[in-house]
């Protein structure tokens, strides 16, 4: 088994994007190159920096990740670099920042479209020299570490219209690795849904057995904005939420059914050809959206004029 899968908090994904990814975290890990990983939200950025860390040579050493975008501006510097006693109110003892914590380590950097230009600058600065020195002190302490950046925003452009910059990017951005969004990968969420069905039957002593076929229609048709992240969340939800041993449509949340009916403009039930392979289906649920749907749409086209809807439905009563 390659090393990648042997990590305590592996990678799941069986499509070719999941694949390259991995192969490109196994090339890169040994290394001690700045790392700039992308994506969107709940794709699994901090996934990935854990798992550079894991298979790198300095996997004994401190891993620390910090929230850029959750630090005010005005602490960040202490918070990254440290500071000496009595260099500014609040400053009652000597304390090193982040960059010390993670000396012979990983210090991942979350969120870093989010840090201010001020604070930029000396990042680079740290960077460049490999050393810091704290708030109020005078001493330049050597650090050895390795920096993973990740962001959900397009840095490029950030730099390109001035609001990061251009030799910060560069800097992070040796490798960049791309994080594919779930709805580019659709091969890997019945994969998803199986590992979390197993961890959250296990977690709460439930014993559902899978997705009903519409459910999981709605599953693979869905967008994910939320990623990976979402789909665990749902699976949480419909563990702790369904009364039968098999996840029903009414059990998932409607904003999620509202979503995807959107997307494809007319119920899923109207353009799918039943497959009863994979069980029963449930024809009075299934007629129910139809009527929901002919009437919505009826509504949509006469202006919420109720009785015209109805003479539009045939069910005009004169
Ligand atoms: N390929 C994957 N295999 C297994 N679990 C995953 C995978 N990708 C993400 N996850 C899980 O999804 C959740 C979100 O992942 P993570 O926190 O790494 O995302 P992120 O990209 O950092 O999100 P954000 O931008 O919102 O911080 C975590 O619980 C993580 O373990
Ligand atoms: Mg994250």
């Amino acid at each position: 088994m390659a090393l990648i899968d042997e990590i305590k908090r592996p990678i799941l994904g069986n499509s070719p994007e999941v694949a390259a990814l991995k192969k490109m975290i196994e090339r890169v890990a040994p290394s001690k190159t700045n790392v700039l990983v992308i994506g969107e939200s709940g794709t699994g950025k901090e996934l990935v920096a854990r798992a550079l860390h894991d298979l790198s040579p300095v996997k004994d050493g401190p891993f620390v990740a910090v929230n850029c975008g959750a630090i005010p501006e005005t602490l960040l510097e202490s918070e990254l670099f440290g500071h000496k006693k009595g260099s500014f109110t609040g400053a009652i003892a000597d304390k090193p920042g982040l960059f010390e914590t993670a000396n012979d380590g990983t210090l991942f950097l979350d969120e870093i479209g989010e840090l201010p230009l001020s604070m930029q600058v000396k990042l680079l600065r740290a960077i460049q020299d490999r050393s810091i020195r704290r708030v109020g002190g005078n001493e330049t302490i050597k650090i050895e570490v390795r920096i993973i950046a990740a962001t959900n925003r397009d840095l490029e452009e950030a730099a390109k219209k001035g609001t990061f910059r251009e030799d910060l990017y560069y800097r992070l951005n040796v490798i960049l690795l791309e994080m594919p969004p779930l709805r580019q990968r659709v091969g890997d969420i019945e994969l998803l849904m199986a590992v979390f069905l197993k961890k959250f039957n296990e977690k709460q002593k439930r014993k559902i057995e899978g997705f009903s076929p519409q459910a999981l229609e709605i599953m693979l048709s869905h967008r994910w904005p939320g990623n990976i992240r979402e789909l665990e969340n749902i699976l949480e939800r419909v563990v702790t939420l369904e009364a039968t041993n098999q996840v029903q449509t009414s059990t998932l949340p409607p904003e999620m059914i509202a979503a995807v009916r959107k997307a494809a403009g007319v119920p899923r039930e109207l353009v799918l050809r039943p497959n009863f392979m994979l069980g029963s289906v449930d024809l009075e649920e299934i007629l129910d959206q139809v009527r929901k749907f002919y009437h919505r749409e009826a509504l949509l086209y006469t202006k919420s004029d109720e009785a015209a809807a109805q003479k539009l439905l045939g069910k005009a009563s004169n």
